[in-house]
């Protein structure tokens, strides 16, 4: 694998280090936006490696691919064609932004990131993209499998009550009527399928460091991020 690293005097002994953030943690913890706002603020490019799965579900629904047909996903996975450019997605060169933020989507893509060769080629790709430049990356195995190298790690938490209000009144502000204990039970789903599954399943990295974000507003934990970056670069 191509990478770029950095060399960093560190307490007196030179470590390697990619510049790149880390930012891992369960669904609805705010880690896009947040990763967003953590990249502008440093001038540094942001990957939403869950826009990629989002993306690949998309293709593979669209294709009425079943994922047991084996030889049909892999010549799906041959021709996958993603990009993501100023925070938005494409497929095939075909703009997917919104496409993947629909509920058939959400629904389909737990058992296609669940899939150990499709991780395999987008870990791959992931890994191609961030070997150059700096980069804020987010999803559910960056500091543990995908950049274990990263200078800086975080795992953002916050309480399930604190995700799902989140949610709620993001459904509530696209004009959808959700029902507070149905977004909860779907996300306490979503969060076993997440953290149960065989392959990369979402936990802590030994070296990330924890914050729970359940009080603190987006601007606080912007703040938080970039400070610890800047306190260990
Ligand atoms: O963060 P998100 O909700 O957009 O992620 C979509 C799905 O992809 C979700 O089921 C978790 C999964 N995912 C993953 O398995 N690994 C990542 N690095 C990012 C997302």
């Amino acid at each position: 694998m191509e990478r770029r690293e950095a060399a960093h005097q560190n307490g007196g002994m030179t470590a390697s280090a990619l510049p790149l953030i880390a930012i891992d943690g369960p669904s609805g913890v705010g880690k896009s936006t947040t990763a967003r706002r953590v990249a502008s603020r440093l001038g540094w490019q942001y990957l939403d490696t869950g826009a990629m799965y989002r993306a690949a579900a998309l293709a593979v629904h669209r294709a009425g691919l079943s994922l047991e047909d084996r030889p049909a996903l892999e010549r799906l996975l041959a021709g996958l064609d993603l990009a993501q450019n100023q925070g938005r997605t494409f497929l095939a060169g075909e703009d997917v932004s919104e496409a993947i933020r629909s509920q058939e989507v959400t629904r389909r893509v737990t058992p296609v990131s669940a899939d150990a060769r499709v991780r395999e080629v987008l870990v791959e790709q992931q890994r191609r993209i961030g070997a150059s430049g700096r980069w804020v990356v987010d999803g559910r195995d960056i500091g543990t499998v995908v950049f274990t190298s990263a200078c800086c790690k975080v795992f953002l938490t916050a309480s399930p009550e604190a995700r799902a209000r989140r949610r709620f009144l993001e459904l509530q502000a696209k004009g959808q009527s959700p029902d507070f204990e149905e977004v909860l039970e779907d996300q306490r789903r979503r969060d076993l399928a997440d953290s149960s599954r065989a392959v990369a399943p979402l936990r802590k990295a030994e070296d990330a460091v924890e914050l729970d974000s359940s009080g603190l507003s987006l601007d606080q934990v912007v703040d938080w991020i970039v400070a610890r970056h800047q306190a260990h670069p």
